[in-house]
Protein backbone atom coordinates (compact mmCIF):
# COMPACT_ATOMS: atom_id res chain seq x y z
CA UNK A 1 0.00 0.00 0.00
CA UNK A 2 2.94 2.48 0.81
CA UNK A 3 3.92 2.19 -2.60
CA UNK A 4 1.39 2.52 -4.08
CA UNK A 5 1.20 5.99 -2.49
CA UNK A 6 4.94 6.67 -3.60
CA UNK A 7 3.83 5.61 -6.73
CA UNK A 8 0.87 8.37 -6.90
CA UNK A 9 2.88 10.95 -5.08
CA UNK A 10 5.08 11.06 -7.40
CA UNK A 11 3.09 11.01 -10.66
CA UNK A 12 1.64 14.51 -8.95
CA UNK A 13 4.66 16.19 -10.74
CA UNK A 14 3.85 15.02 -14.26
CA UNK A 15 0.19 16.67 -14.11
CA UNK A 16 1.75 20.23 -14.54
CA UNK A 17 0.57 19.16 -18.21
CA UNK A 18 1.90 22.28 -20.46
CA UNK A 19 -0.56 22.19 -24.03
CA UNK A 20 2.01 23.21 -26.10
CA UNK A 21 4.66 20.20 -25.14
CA UNK A 22 4.08 16.84 -26.21
CA UNK A 23 4.24 15.01 -23.09
CA UNK A 24 6.83 12.49 -23.07
CA UNK A 25 7.41 8.61 -21.48
CA UNK A 26 10.14 9.82 -19.71
CA UNK A 27 9.18 12.63 -17.70
CA UNK A 28 5.05 11.91 -18.33
CA UNK A 29 3.78 8.33 -18.89
CA UNK A 30 5.96 5.72 -17.84
CA UNK A 31 5.19 6.80 -13.56
CA UNK A 32 1.46 6.50 -14.94
CA UNK A 33 1.93 3.08 -16.62
CA UNK A 34 4.13 1.63 -13.79
CA UNK A 35 1.83 2.68 -11.27
CA UNK A 36 -1.68 1.90 -12.43
CA UNK A 37 -0.67 -0.94 -15.23
CA UNK A 38 1.93 -3.20 -14.95
CA UNK A 39 1.17 -5.15 -11.49
CA UNK A 40 -0.85 -7.24 -14.06
CA UNK A 41 0.65 -6.26 -17.43
CA UNK A 42 3.75 -8.15 -16.65
CA UNK A 43 5.53 -11.09 -18.26
CA UNK A 44 4.13 -12.96 -15.30
CA UNK A 45 0.75 -11.32 -14.88
CA UNK A 46 -2.93 -11.59 -15.63
CA UNK A 47 -2.38 -8.88 -18.42
CA UNK A 48 -2.64 -10.56 -22.12
CA UNK A 49 0.91 -8.30 -23.04
CA UNK A 50 3.84 -6.33 -20.43
CA UNK A 51 4.10 -3.11 -20.21
CA UNK A 52 7.23 -2.84 -18.64
CA UNK A 53 9.41 -0.57 -20.90
CA UNK A 54 9.07 1.80 -23.45
CA UNK A 55 9.23 -0.30 -26.01
CA UNK A 56 6.41 -2.36 -24.68
CA UNK A 57 4.21 0.69 -24.46
CA UNK A 58 5.20 1.86 -28.07
CA UNK A 59 4.21 -1.17 -29.29
CA UNK A 60 0.45 -1.18 -27.72
CA UNK A 61 0.58 2.52 -28.03
CA UNK A 62 -2.67 2.60 -29.78
CA UNK A 63 -4.23 0.14 -27.50
CA UNK A 64 -3.04 1.86 -24.34
CA UNK A 65 -4.91 5.30 -25.49
CA UNK A 66 -7.92 3.51 -26.72
CA UNK A 67 -8.16 1.26 -23.09
CA UNK A 68 -7.88 4.70 -21.29
CA UNK A 69 -9.98 7.22 -23.36
CA UNK A 70 -13.08 4.57 -23.06
CA UNK A 71 -11.97 3.93 -19.03
CA UNK A 72 -12.33 0.28 -20.09
CA UNK A 73 -8.70 -0.30 -18.44
CA UNK A 74 -7.87 0.20 -15.30
CA UNK A 75 -10.22 -2.40 -14.39
CA UNK A 76 -12.55 -0.87 -12.02
CA UNK A 77 -16.39 -2.45 -12.04
CA UNK A 78 -17.66 0.21 -9.12
CA UNK A 79 -19.05 3.35 -10.79
CA UNK A 80 -16.85 5.81 -8.99
CA UNK A 81 -19.60 8.69 -9.67
CA UNK A 82 -22.04 6.24 -7.16
CA UNK A 83 -19.95 6.36 -4.52
CA UNK A 84 -16.22 6.77 -4.48
CA UNK A 85 -14.52 3.36 -2.90
CA UNK A 86 -10.92 2.74 -0.89
CA UNK A 87 -7.93 2.19 -3.23
CA UNK A 88 -10.16 2.81 -6.10
CA UNK A 89 -8.14 1.62 -9.29
CA UNK A 90 -8.72 4.57 -11.57
CA UNK A 91 -7.24 6.98 -14.15
CA UNK A 92 -7.52 10.36 -13.28
CA UNK A 93 -9.13 13.08 -16.35
CA UNK A 94 -5.44 14.66 -16.37
CA UNK A 95 -3.85 11.18 -16.73
CA UNK A 96 -5.95 9.78 -19.55
CA UNK A 97 -5.33 13.33 -21.48
CA UNK A 98 -1.78 12.80 -20.96
CA UNK A 99 -1.83 9.48 -22.43
CA UNK A 100 -4.12 10.67 -25.26
CA UNK A 101 -1.67 13.65 -25.69
CA UNK A 102 1.50 11.31 -25.68
CA UNK A 103 0.24 8.65 -28.75
CA UNK A 104 -1.23 11.78 -30.37
CA UNK A 105 2.12 13.41 -30.53
CA UNK A 106 3.85 10.13 -31.44
CA UNK A 107 4.67 8.78 -28.65
CA UNK A 108 7.97 10.27 -27.56
CA UNK A 109 10.42 8.62 -24.84
CA UNK A 110 12.22 12.08 -23.76
CA UNK A 111 15.11 11.88 -21.57
CA UNK A 112 15.61 8.73 -20.89
CA UNK A 113 18.13 9.13 -18.19
CA UNK A 114 14.75 10.41 -16.57
CA UNK A 115 12.97 7.62 -16.18
CA UNK A 116 11.54 6.16 -13.44
CA UNK A 117 12.68 2.56 -12.68
CA UNK A 118 9.75 0.12 -13.78
CA UNK A 119 8.42 -1.98 -10.75
CA UNK A 120 9.44 -5.32 -9.24
CA UNK A 121 7.20 -7.89 -10.55
CA UNK A 122 7.95 -10.16 -8.22
CA UNK A 123 6.99 -7.91 -5.40
CA UNK A 124 7.21 -9.22 -1.79
CA UNK A 125 4.41 -10.47 0.41
CA UNK A 126 3.43 -7.16 2.44
CA UNK A 127 2.94 -9.23 5.44
CA UNK A 128 6.17 -10.46 5.78
CA UNK A 129 6.15 -12.23 9.39
CA UNK A 130 2.55 -13.30 9.26
CA UNK A 131 1.40 -15.12 12.14
CA UNK A 132 0.05 -18.36 10.20
CA UNK A 133 0.88 -19.09 7.03
CA UNK A 134 -0.75 -22.02 4.97
CA UNK A 135 -0.35 -23.06 1.10
CA UNK A 136 -2.34 -25.29 -0.76
CA UNK A 137 -0.23 -28.51 -2.21
CA UNK A 138 1.78 -28.00 -5.60
CA UNK A 139 -1.65 -28.49 -8.02
CA UNK A 140 -1.61 -29.49 -12.14
CA UNK A 141 -4.57 -28.02 -13.23
CA UNK A 142 -6.04 -31.36 -15.18
CA UNK A 143 -7.15 -31.34 -19.23
CA UNK A 144 -10.17 -28.60 -18.50
CA UNK A 145 -12.37 -27.24 -21.15
CA UNK A 146 -13.23 -25.01 -19.24
CA UNK A 147 -13.06 -22.30 -16.14
CA UNK A 148 -12.27 -24.64 -12.74
CA UNK A 149 -13.03 -23.62 -9.36
CA UNK A 150 -11.65 -25.89 -7.26
CA UNK A 151 -11.62 -25.72 -3.41
CA UNK A 152 -8.42 -26.26 -1.17
CA UNK A 153 -8.91 -27.02 2.57
CA UNK A 154 -5.82 -25.99 5.01
CA UNK A 155 -6.45 -26.80 8.81
CA UNK A 156 -5.51 -24.08 10.97
CA UNK A 157 -5.48 -26.50 14.26
CA UNK A 158 -5.10 -23.74 16.57
CA UNK A 159 -6.67 -24.86 20.21
CA UNK A 160 -8.25 -20.86 21.04
CA UNK A 161 -10.18 -18.35 19.10
CA UNK A 162 -8.53 -16.16 16.75
CA UNK A 163 -8.99 -12.71 15.11
CA UNK A 164 -7.73 -11.84 11.28
CA UNK A 165 -6.00 -8.62 11.47
CA UNK A 166 -4.19 -8.88 8.79
CA UNK A 167 -4.98 -10.86 5.61
CA UNK A 168 -3.01 -11.38 2.11
CA UNK A 169 -3.62 -13.76 -0.66
CA UNK A 170 -0.20 -14.67 -2.63
CA UNK A 171 -1.07 -16.49 -6.09
CA UNK A 172 1.02 -19.09 -6.85
CA UNK A 173 1.05 -19.37 -10.55
CA UNK A 174 -0.80 -15.49 -11.69
CA UNK A 175 -0.84 -16.59 -15.25
CA UNK A 176 -3.64 -18.84 -13.99
CA UNK A 177 -4.86 -17.74 -10.71
CA UNK A 178 -7.82 -15.49 -11.49
CA UNK A 179 -9.49 -14.79 -8.46
CA UNK A 180 -9.50 -16.27 -4.96
CA UNK A 181 -12.25 -16.39 -1.99
CA UNK A 182 -11.21 -17.38 0.77
CA UNK A 183 -13.67 -19.06 3.38
CA UNK A 184 -13.24 -20.83 7.05
CA UNK A 185 -15.46 -23.86 7.77
CA UNK A 186 -16.15 -25.15 11.34
CA UNK A 187 -17.63 -28.04 10.75
CA UNK A 188 -16.22 -31.14 8.96
CA UNK A 189 -17.87 -30.81 5.62
CA UNK A 190 -15.00 -29.30 3.80
CA UNK A 191 -12.69 -32.75 4.79
CA UNK A 192 -15.64 -34.89 3.74
CA UNK A 193 -16.45 -32.42 0.46
CA UNK A 194 -11.98 -32.65 -0.26
CA UNK A 195 -12.32 -36.94 0.88
CA UNK A 196 -14.93 -37.74 -1.81
CA UNK A 197 -12.67 -35.81 -4.74
CA UNK A 198 -9.43 -37.65 -6.05
CA UNK A 199 -6.56 -35.31 -5.95
CA UNK A 200 -5.96 -32.26 -4.02
CA UNK A 201 -9.59 -30.37 -2.99
CA UNK A 202 -12.50 -30.44 -4.56
CA UNK A 203 -14.48 -28.82 -7.11
CA UNK A 204 -17.23 -26.42 -6.25
CA UNK A 205 -18.27 -23.27 -8.41
CA UNK A 206 -20.17 -20.34 -6.32
CA UNK A 207 -19.82 -21.39 -2.97
CA UNK A 208 -17.56 -23.70 -1.62
CA UNK A 209 -20.53 -26.19 -0.68
CA UNK A 210 -21.24 -25.90 2.61
CA UNK A 211 -23.86 -24.22 4.36
CA UNK A 212 -22.38 -22.52 7.18
CA UNK A 213 -18.91 -22.07 6.01
CA UNK A 214 -18.05 -18.09 6.28
CA UNK A 215 -16.12 -15.78 3.75
CA UNK A 216 -13.22 -14.20 4.97
CA UNK A 217 -12.31 -12.49 2.25
CA UNK A 218 -10.73 -12.23 -1.66
CA UNK A 219 -8.60 -11.50 -3.69
CA UNK A 220 -8.56 -10.45 -7.65
CA UNK A 221 -5.60 -9.35 -9.69
CA UNK A 222 -4.11 -5.94 -8.51
CA UNK A 223 -5.32 -6.68 -4.94
CA UNK A 224 -3.03 -5.97 -2.27
CA UNK A 225 -3.21 -6.51 1.55
CA UNK A 226 -5.85 -6.21 3.69
CA UNK A 227 -5.84 -4.34 7.55
CA UNK A 228 -8.12 -4.71 9.59
CA UNK A 229 -8.30 -0.89 11.98
CA UNK A 230 -7.21 -0.97 15.82
CA UNK A 231 -8.60 -3.34 18.09
CA UNK A 232 -10.70 -5.22 15.34
CA UNK A 233 -10.55 -8.04 13.64
CA UNK A 234 -12.18 -10.94 12.38
CA UNK A 235 -13.12 -14.00 14.53
CA UNK A 236 -11.18 -17.46 13.85
CA UNK A 237 -12.79 -19.83 15.57
CA UNK A 238 -10.56 -22.67 16.89
CA UNK A 239 -9.80 -25.41 14.76
CA UNK A 240 -11.96 -24.16 11.73
CA UNK A 241 -10.53 -24.89 8.65
CA UNK A 242 -9.39 -22.64 5.80
CA UNK A 243 -11.28 -23.01 2.39
CA UNK A 244 -9.51 -21.42 -0.67
CA UNK A 245 -11.62 -22.00 -3.74
CA UNK A 246 -9.21 -20.89 -6.66
CA UNK A 247 -10.56 -20.34 -10.30
CA UNK A 248 -8.03 -21.28 -13.03
CA UNK A 249 -9.69 -20.17 -15.59
CA UNK A 250 -9.79 -22.02 -19.58
CA UNK A 251 -6.15 -22.59 -21.17
CA UNK A 252 -4.69 -23.80 -17.23
CA UNK A 253 -4.23 -26.96 -18.03
CA UNK A 254 -1.10 -28.25 -17.31
CA UNK A 255 0.25 -25.39 -15.03
CA UNK A 256 1.09 -25.72 -11.66
CA UNK A 257 0.29 -23.47 -9.09
CA UNK A 258 0.19 -23.22 -5.41
CA UNK A 259 -1.41 -20.38 -4.07
CA UNK A 260 -0.54 -19.10 -0.07
CA UNK A 261 -2.32 -17.38 2.42
CA UNK A 262 -0.96 -15.11 5.18
CA UNK A 263 -2.30 -14.34 7.93
CA UNK A 264 -1.78 -11.66 11.01
CA UNK A 265 -3.42 -12.91 14.22
CA UNK A 266 -4.04 -11.88 17.68
CA UNK A 267 -5.57 -13.99 20.51
CA UNK A 268 -7.83 -11.05 21.45
CA UNK A 269 -9.78 -9.70 23.13
CA UNK A 270 -10.95 -7.55 20.36
CA UNK A 271 -14.05 -6.06 18.66
CA UNK A 272 -14.95 -8.46 16.39
CA UNK A 273 -15.57 -7.78 12.84
CA UNK A 274 -18.64 -9.84 10.87
CA UNK A 275 -19.06 -10.73 7.44
CA UNK A 276 -22.24 -11.19 6.76
CA UNK A 277 -24.28 -11.22 3.45
CA UNK A 278 -27.21 -9.32 5.23
CA UNK A 279 -28.92 -8.61 1.59
CA UNK A 280 -29.40 -12.37 0.50
CA UNK A 281 -31.89 -14.54 -1.85
CA UNK A 282 -32.87 -16.57 0.67
CA UNK A 283 -34.36 -14.14 3.07
CA UNK A 284 -34.49 -10.29 1.54
CA UNK A 285 -36.34 -10.97 -1.41
CA UNK A 286 -38.99 -8.51 -1.89
CA UNK A 287 -39.73 -10.24 -4.91
CA UNK A 288 -38.22 -13.42 -5.29
CA UNK A 289 -37.83 -16.65 -5.55
CA UNK A 290 -34.60 -15.91 -7.21
CA UNK A 291 -36.17 -17.39 -10.63
CA UNK A 292 -35.49 -16.33 -14.40
CA UNK A 293 -37.52 -17.92 -17.17
CA UNK A 294 -35.37 -18.52 -20.54
CA UNK A 295 -35.33 -15.37 -22.55
CA UNK A 296 -36.31 -13.04 -20.07
CA UNK A 297 -34.28 -10.22 -18.03
CA UNK A 298 -35.40 -9.73 -14.64
CA UNK A 299 -34.57 -7.40 -11.64
CA UNK A 300 -34.84 -8.58 -7.97
CA UNK A 301 -35.02 -6.66 -4.93
CA UNK A 302 -33.67 -6.90 -1.36
CA UNK A 303 -34.01 -5.25 1.44
CA UNK A 304 -32.94 -5.67 5.46
CA UNK A 305 -33.74 -3.41 8.32
CA UNK A 306 -30.89 -2.76 10.33
CA UNK A 307 -31.69 -3.66 13.83
CA UNK A 308 -28.65 -2.42 16.05
CA UNK A 309 -26.77 0.73 14.96
CA UNK A 310 -23.56 -0.63 13.18
CA UNK A 311 -20.66 0.81 11.73
CA UNK A 312 -19.88 -0.91 7.79
CA UNK A 313 -16.25 -1.03 6.61
CA UNK A 314 -17.05 -3.09 3.75
CA UNK A 315 -19.19 -4.49 0.93
CA UNK A 316 -18.97 -7.68 -1.28
CA UNK A 317 -21.41 -8.23 -4.13
CA UNK A 318 -21.91 -11.56 -5.42
CA UNK A 319 -23.70 -13.11 -8.15
CA UNK A 320 -23.12 -15.54 -11.36
CA UNK A 321 -22.87 -15.11 -15.00
CA UNK A 322 -25.97 -14.04 -16.11
CA UNK A 323 -26.17 -11.21 -13.63
CA UNK A 324 -25.47 -7.88 -15.77
CA UNK A 325 -25.30 -5.52 -13.29
CA UNK A 326 -25.67 -5.01 -9.33
CA UNK A 327 -26.56 -1.91 -6.94
CA UNK A 328 -26.77 -1.06 -3.13
CA UNK A 329 -27.63 1.52 -1.12
CA UNK A 330 -29.10 2.76 2.25
CA UNK A 331 -32.01 4.89 3.39
CA UNK A 332 -30.66 6.36 6.71
CA UNK A 333 -33.53 6.80 9.58
CA UNK A 334 -33.53 10.53 8.77
CA UNK A 335 -34.71 9.68 5.10
CA UNK A 336 -31.23 10.41 3.63
CA UNK A 337 -29.58 8.01 1.04
CA UNK A 338 -26.20 6.63 1.33
CA UNK A 339 -25.34 5.26 -1.95
CA UNK A 340 -23.20 2.16 -1.57
CA UNK A 341 -21.75 0.60 -4.47
CA UNK A 342 -23.31 0.11 -7.81
CA UNK A 343 -21.50 -2.67 -11.11
CA UNK A 344 -22.94 -0.94 -13.82
CA UNK A 345 -21.86 -4.25 -15.52
CA UNK A 346 -21.63 -7.03 -13.37
CA UNK A 347 -18.57 -9.46 -14.46
CA UNK A 348 -18.39 -13.00 -12.22
CA UNK A 349 -14.34 -12.68 -13.21
CA UNK A 350 -13.83 -9.79 -11.43
CA UNK A 351 -15.94 -9.84 -8.09
CA UNK A 352 -14.20 -7.97 -5.16
CA UNK A 353 -14.48 -6.77 -2.01
CA UNK A 354 -14.55 -3.23 -1.40
CA UNK A 355 -13.49 -1.08 1.32
CA UNK A 356 -15.20 2.34 1.94
CA UNK A 357 -12.73 5.50 2.50
CA UNK A 358 -13.69 5.50 6.01
CA UNK A 359 -16.28 3.26 8.07
CA UNK A 360 -20.00 3.52 7.39
CA UNK A 361 -22.22 4.52 10.85
CA UNK A 362 -25.50 3.53 9.91
CA UNK A 363 -28.06 3.57 13.05
CA UNK A 364 -30.75 1.46 14.03
CA UNK A 365 -33.52 1.25 11.37
CA UNK A 366 -31.60 1.67 8.39
CA UNK A 367 -32.91 0.07 5.44
CA UNK A 368 -30.26 -1.70 3.00
CA UNK A 369 -31.46 -1.90 -0.66
CA UNK A 370 -30.29 -4.33 -3.25
CA UNK A 371 -30.96 -4.41 -6.82
CA UNK A 372 -29.64 -7.16 -9.46
CA UNK A 373 -30.86 -7.47 -13.09
CA UNK A 374 -30.15 -11.25 -14.64
CA UNK A 375 -30.48 -10.93 -18.43
CA UNK A 376 -31.11 -14.57 -19.51
CA UNK A 377 -31.48 -14.11 -23.01
CA UNK A 378 -29.20 -15.26 -26.35
CA UNK A 379 -28.04 -11.29 -26.26
CA UNK A 380 -25.91 -11.87 -23.17
CA UNK A 381 -22.55 -13.13 -24.12
CA UNK A 382 -22.05 -14.48 -20.87
CA UNK A 383 -25.06 -16.94 -20.46
CA UNK A 384 -23.81 -20.47 -20.22
CA UNK A 385 -27.07 -21.81 -21.35
CA UNK A 386 -27.61 -21.92 -25.22
CA UNK A 387 -30.03 -22.27 -26.29
CA UNK A 388 -31.05 -20.10 -22.62
CA UNK A 389 -32.34 -22.90 -20.55
CA UNK A 390 -34.56 -21.46 -16.76
CA UNK A 391 -32.39 -20.14 -14.24
CA UNK A 392 -33.10 -21.00 -10.34
CA UNK A 393 -30.88 -20.31 -7.33
CA UNK A 394 -27.98 -22.50 -6.95
CA UNK A 395 -23.96 -22.95 -6.39
CA UNK A 396 -23.75 -24.23 -10.25
CA UNK A 397 -22.08 -22.35 -13.10
CA UNK A 398 -25.81 -22.77 -14.89
CA UNK A 399 -27.59 -21.20 -10.97
CA UNK A 400 -27.90 -17.82 -10.00
CA UNK A 401 -27.23 -16.05 -6.68
CA UNK A 402 -27.76 -12.58 -5.60
CA UNK A 403 -25.87 -11.85 -2.23
CA UNK A 404 -24.22 -8.56 -0.62
CA UNK A 405 -21.51 -9.55 1.80
CA UNK A 406 -20.58 -7.02 4.40
CA UNK A 407 -18.07 -6.08 7.00
CA UNK A 408 -19.21 -4.80 9.81
CA UNK A 409 -18.80 -4.20 13.61
CA UNK A 410 -21.23 -2.45 16.37
CA UNK A 411 -21.17 1.18 16.22
CA UNK A 412 -18.67 2.85 18.84
CA UNK A 413 -18.74 6.67 18.47
CA UNK A 414 -16.37 8.18 16.37
CA UNK A 415 -15.64 4.83 14.03
CA UNK A 416 -16.49 7.14 11.46
CA UNK A 417 -13.64 9.17 11.80
CA UNK A 418 -11.72 5.98 10.90
CA UNK A 419 -9.37 6.55 7.64
CA UNK A 420 -9.14 3.94 5.54
CA UNK A 421 -8.08 5.65 2.55
CA UNK A 422 -7.38 9.15 2.28
CA UNK A 423 -5.70 9.48 -1.01
CA UNK A 424 -6.09 12.80 -2.78
CA UNK A 425 -8.35 10.99 -5.45
CA UNK A 426 -9.96 13.44 -7.68
CA UNK A 427 -13.93 11.88 -7.47
CA UNK A 428 -13.38 11.87 -3.49
CA UNK A 429 -16.41 13.34 -2.26
CA UNK A 430 -17.41 10.65 0.36
CA UNK A 431 -19.03 12.53 2.95
CA UNK A 432 -19.43 11.02 6.19
CA UNK A 433 -20.76 14.56 8.11
CA UNK A 434 -24.28 13.12 8.11
CA UNK A 435 -23.34 10.64 10.93
CA UNK A 436 -22.65 13.41 13.77
CA UNK A 437 -26.34 14.32 13.25
CA UNK A 438 -27.87 10.96 13.00
CA UNK A 439 -26.03 9.87 16.66
CA UNK A 440 -28.88 11.86 18.28
CA UNK A 441 -31.57 10.55 16.17
CA UNK A 442 -30.45 6.97 17.33
CA UNK A 443 -30.14 7.70 20.71
CA UNK A 444 -33.66 8.53 20.77
CA UNK A 445 -34.95 5.58 19.14
CA UNK A 446 -33.05 3.45 21.39
CA UNK A 447 -34.76 5.07 24.05
CA UNK A 448 -37.74 4.57 23.40
CA UNK A 449 -38.11 0.81 22.94
CA UNK A 450 -35.86 -0.36 26.18
CA UNK A 451 -35.93 1.76 29.32
CA UNK A 452 -33.06 0.76 31.79
CA UNK A 453 -32.83 1.77 35.32
CA UNK A 454 -31.24 2.54 37.07
CA UNK A 455 -28.14 3.80 34.68
CA UNK A 456 -25.64 4.11 35.47
CA UNK A 457 -26.59 1.07 37.74
CA UNK A 458 -24.15 -1.05 40.69
CA UNK A 459 -25.70 -3.90 41.88
CA UNK A 460 -29.01 -4.19 39.90
CA UNK A 461 -30.72 -2.87 36.63
CA UNK A 462 -34.07 -3.24 35.61
CA UNK A 463 -35.37 -3.59 32.14
CA UNK A 464 -38.45 -2.42 30.50
CA UNK A 465 -39.47 -3.41 27.20
CA UNK A 466 -42.61 -2.21 25.58
CA UNK A 467 -42.32 -4.63 22.34
CA UNK A 468 -44.45 -7.66 22.13
CA UNK A 469 -43.65 -11.30 22.75
CA UNK A 470 -40.83 -13.34 24.89
CA UNK A 471 -37.76 -11.27 24.26
CA UNK A 472 -34.44 -12.18 25.80
CA UNK A 473 -32.28 -9.33 27.10
CA UNK A 474 -28.51 -10.11 26.65
CA UNK A 475 -25.32 -7.31 27.58
CA UNK A 476 -22.50 -7.34 25.63
CA UNK A 477 -18.99 -5.74 26.64
CA UNK A 478 -17.58 -3.24 24.43
CA UNK A 479 -15.62 -5.68 22.58
CA UNK A 480 -19.01 -7.43 21.57
CA UNK A 481 -18.41 -10.44 23.83
CA UNK A 482 -21.52 -11.69 25.59
CA UNK A 483 -22.21 -11.35 29.57
CA UNK A 484 -25.43 -11.99 30.56
CA UNK A 485 -28.57 -13.10 29.11
CA UNK A 486 -32.04 -13.45 30.54
CA UNK A 487 -35.71 -13.62 29.50
CA UNK A 488 -38.29 -10.97 30.04
CA UNK A 489 -41.48 -12.02 31.28
CA UNK A 490 -43.82 -8.95 31.43
CA UNK A 491 -41.87 -7.08 29.56
CA UNK A 492 -39.84 -6.17 33.04
CA UNK A 493 -37.18 -7.78 33.98
CA UNK A 494 -34.26 -7.21 36.60
CA UNK A 495 -30.81 -8.78 36.49
CA UNK A 496 -27.96 -9.11 39.35
CA UNK A 497 -25.29 -6.72 37.63
CA UNK A 498 -22.59 -6.99 41.14
CA UNK A 499 -20.37 -9.29 39.39
CA UNK A 500 -19.52 -7.64 36.37
CA UNK A 501 -16.22 -5.37 35.72
CA UNK A 502 -17.20 -1.92 36.20
CA UNK A 503 -17.22 -0.21 32.78
CA UNK A 504 -19.63 0.61 29.40
CA UNK A 505 -21.85 -1.89 27.57
CA UNK A 506 -24.39 -2.49 24.80
CA UNK A 507 -28.01 -4.13 25.90
CA UNK A 508 -29.78 -5.76 23.46
CA UNK A 509 -33.31 -6.82 22.93
CA UNK A 510 -33.92 -10.17 20.95
CA UNK A 511 -37.51 -10.90 19.94
CA UNK A 512 -37.27 -14.69 17.26
CA UNK A 513 -33.73 -14.63 17.66
CA UNK A 514 -33.82 -11.37 15.98
CA UNK A 515 -32.04 -8.27 17.59
CA UNK A 516 -34.67 -5.68 17.40
CA UNK A 517 -33.00 -3.22 20.06
CA UNK A 518 -29.70 -1.75 21.68
CA UNK A 519 -29.02 0.61 24.18
CA UNK A 520 -25.76 1.87 26.28
CA UNK A 521 -25.48 0.94 29.65
CA UNK A 522 -22.89 1.95 32.54
CA UNK A 523 -21.72 -0.30 35.53
CA UNK A 524 -20.59 1.60 38.20
CA UNK A 525 -19.31 0.67 42.17
C1 LIG B 1 -5.95 -5.55 -12.41
C2 LIG B 1 -5.26 -5.99 -13.58
C3 LIG B 1 -5.07 -5.02 -14.71
C4 LIG B 1 -4.64 -3.73 -14.63
C5 LIG B 1 -4.24 -2.95 -13.38
C6 LIG B 1 -4.62 -3.23 -15.98
N1 LIG B 1 -5.02 -4.20 -16.84
FE1 LIG B 1 -5.18 -4.02 -18.86
N2 LIG B 1 -5.91 -5.90 -18.98
C7 LIG B 1 -6.06 -6.76 -17.93
C8 LIG B 1 -6.64 -8.00 -18.41
C9 LIG B 1 -6.94 -9.22 -17.58
C10 LIG B 1 -6.87 -7.83 -19.78
C11 LIG B 1 -7.47 -8.84 -20.77
C12 LIG B 1 -8.91 -9.10 -20.53
C13 LIG B 1 -9.75 -7.94 -20.86
O1 LIG B 1 -9.61 -7.36 -21.96
O2 LIG B 1 -10.59 -7.59 -20.01
C14 LIG B 1 -6.40 -6.49 -20.11
C15 LIG B 1 -6.47 -5.94 -21.39
C16 LIG B 1 -5.88 -4.73 -21.74
C17 LIG B 1 -5.85 -4.19 -23.07
C18 LIG B 1 -6.44 -4.84 -24.27
C19 LIG B 1 -7.86 -4.33 -24.36
C20 LIG B 1 -8.62 -4.87 -25.52
O3 LIG B 1 -9.25 -4.07 -26.18
O4 LIG B 1 -8.60 -6.09 -25.70
C21 LIG B 1 -5.19 -2.98 -23.01
C22 LIG B 1 -4.85 -2.05 -24.15
C23 LIG B 1 -4.84 -2.78 -21.62
N3 LIG B 1 -5.28 -3.84 -20.88
C24 LIG B 1 -4.19 -1.66 -21.15
C25 LIG B 1 -4.04 -1.36 -19.81
C26 LIG B 1 -3.53 -0.11 -19.33
C27 LIG B 1 -3.04 1.04 -20.20
C28 LIG B 1 -3.55 -0.18 -17.98
C29 LIG B 1 -3.15 0.90 -17.00
C30 LIG B 1 -3.69 2.20 -17.20
C31 LIG B 1 -4.09 -1.48 -17.62
N4 LIG B 1 -4.37 -2.16 -18.76
C32 LIG B 1 -4.25 -1.94 -16.30
C33 LIG B 1 -5.72 -6.54 -16.62
C34 LIG B 1 -5.30 -5.31 -16.12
Amino acid sequence: MKKQLLGFLACIGAFALNAQQTPTWSADIACIVYSHCTSCHNPNGIGPFSLNSYDDAYGYRYALQGATTSRYMPPWPPDPSFNSLAHERLLSDDEIALIDAWVNGGAPRGNASEEPDPPQINSPAEISSPTWTGAIPAYTVPAISNDLYRCFVIPTNFTTDKFITGFEVLPGNREIVHHVLVFQDTTNQALILDANDPGPGYSSFGGVGIQDAKLLGGWVPGASAKFTPNNMGIKLPKNAKIILQIHYPQGSTGQVDSTRLNLLLSNGPMRNLSIEAALNHITSLTNGPLYIPANTTKTFHSQYTIPVGVTVLGIGPHAHLICESMRSFAVLPNGDTLNLINIPHWDFHWQGFYDFRQPLFLPAGTVLHGYATYNNTASNPNNPNSPPQAVFLGEATTDEMMLCYFTYTFHFPSDENIVIDDSDHPDHYLDCTTSTVITSNEEAIELQAIRMYPNPASDELTIEYDGAGQAIFELYDMLGRPVASVKVSDNQQSINTAQLTKGMYYAAIKTNGRLVQVGKVVIQE
